[in-house]
């Protein structure tokens, strides 16, 4: 049963704090603000959409030809890719929950003033028809001078599951010719611009050209510097074992109807996964926690 805007509102609402608004209609979104940050995420996708921490300018980015529409991906914020990441034949690509709607399952301020929320998804007949396995899947957003998205998934069927999931951040960069990625020397990756050819990263990365790859084996924060506007970002991770780094720089940019021109120069990905040979196997009963944390350094 979705959850209607008086639910949510009558349900978990915070004064002064957390209000539900539905500027397009059917598509629930959690409005955030404490003196810490505010935020604001999707019900659709679990879809974190913005966060910006006080006295910061805002850290995640969100493409001005996103598409805000039930079954559609929206084009930056924090997509969950799951239970596949990337291209599987016959599939959508990264798999089916980031265009799914999430239930609410709680809603709290914790004791520092952070806001928790906690969403959640259980397999179904849509999904049993798309992946054929029982699961919990759930996603605890917190929101405070730090953004930590924690993802679990409980295996409830009686197989062991295979699966390959990202936390796919879109960051904001005042200049993507500017902006390195620290945290990735010496790490082997995959590289989707040339055919999955394996490579390996020679000092921080740097951007001059369409970037797509899969780090693997790396647990290592990830420190991104925007160099104009004198801003860090730390990503650290736990859970996880892969890094995936992209920019789809001018031509693919032109290819995606939910972006504008020129706006692969304001953004890079920095994504927290298991993709890849990383895949994580969870016995029956069993749960896997994929956690990434955001902060401004
Ligand atoms: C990245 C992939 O994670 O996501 C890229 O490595 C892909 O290959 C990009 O193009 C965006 O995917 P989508 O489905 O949101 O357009």
């Amino acid at each position: 049963m979705s959850q209607t805007l008086d639910t949510l509102n009558t349900r978990f609402a915070l004064p002064h704090t957390l209000v539900f608004s539905e500027s397009v209609p059917g598509w629930p979104v959690a409005e955030i603000t404490t003196p810490l940050a505010s935020a604001r995420v999707a019900l659709h996708g679990a879809h974190v959409l913005s966060w910006q921490p006080a006295g910061q300018q805002p850290v995640i980015w969100v493409s001005q030809a996103a598409f805000f529409e039930p079954g559609k991906p929206v084009r930056g914020g924090v997509p969950v890719c799951w239970p596949w990441f990337g291209a599987v034949p016959g599939k959508t690509l990264h798999g089916f929950v980031r265009t799914m709607l999430w239930q609410l399952r709680s809603a709290e301020q914790d004791a520092g003033g952070q806001v928790v929320l906690r969403l959640g998804l259980t397999d179904d007949a849509t999904t049993r028809a798309v992946w054929d396995h029982a699961f919990d899947l759930e996603l605890v957003v917190t929101v405070g001078l730090t953004l930590t998205l924690a993802l679990t998934t409980r295996n409830t069927g009686d197989a062991p599951l295979s699966i390959t999931q990202a936390l796919h951040t879109y960051l904001c960069t005042a200049d993507i010719t500017q902006t390195t990625v620290q945290g990735l020397d010496g790490t082997p990756y995959l590289d989707k611009v040339q055919a999955f050819a394996v490579c390996q990263q020679s000092g921080d990365v740097t951007f001059s050209g369409e970037t797509d790859r899969i780090y693997t084996d790396t647990t290592a924060d990830s420190l991104i510097q925007d160099g104009a506007s004198r801003r860090s970002i730390r990503i650290s991770k736990q859970g996880s074992a892969s890094t995936v780094v992209w920019n789809p720089w001018v031509e693919k940019e032109k290819t995606m109807a939910d972006m504008a021109p020129g706006e692969h120069r304001q953004f890079l990905c920095v994504e927290t996964c298991n993709a890849g040979p990383d895949a994580v196997t969870i016995a029956p009963a069993m749960t896997h926690t994929l956690a990434a944390t955001i902060s401004v350094v």
